[in-house]
């Protein structure tokens, strides 16, 4: 038997914009160890080898801040709190439920656009 692959990746915005800049920063004093949470909790339950915590760079949801995409699924979660990730690990990592309640509003997450679509949308 091979080597299994994650059931999940977590992809966590770790951009942290200067001050002053238009975008809330998905990183602030208040957030900063989040990603620290995620990743202790997922080792605690011992789900570190099947679902991995990756440190990502902007993903343009600035404004909804702190964000993290659950793979398989393109589930973006945002406004995120360590009590919030508590809870999606629970019922949707290991519940396999999303959380609804805790998912970026459609109008900034809407269905994605195939590559060939977009192409042909640019003229291409
Ligand atoms: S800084 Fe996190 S989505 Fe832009």
């Amino acid at each position: 038997m091979g080597l299994p692959q994650p059931a999940f990746y977590i992809f966590k915005c770790e951009q942290s914009s200067p001050p002053g800049m238009p975008k809330p920063s998905c990183v602030n004093p208040h957030t900063q160890d989040i990603f620290q949470h995620l990743a202790q909790t997922l080792m605690q339950k011992g789900l570190i080898a099947t679902v991995q915590p990756i440190r990502t760079s902007c993903m343009n949801r600035c404004n909804v801040g702190p964000i993290m995409l659950v793979e398989p699924g393109h589930v973006m979660y945002a406004g995120l709190t360590k009590e919030k990730i508590n809870e999606i690990i629970d019922r949707h990592i290991i519940g396999g439920e999303v959380v609804q309640e805790y998912v970026i509003p459609a109008e900034l997450w809407d269905a994605p656009i195939t590559p060939a679509d977009m192409m042909k949308q640019m003229g291409r």
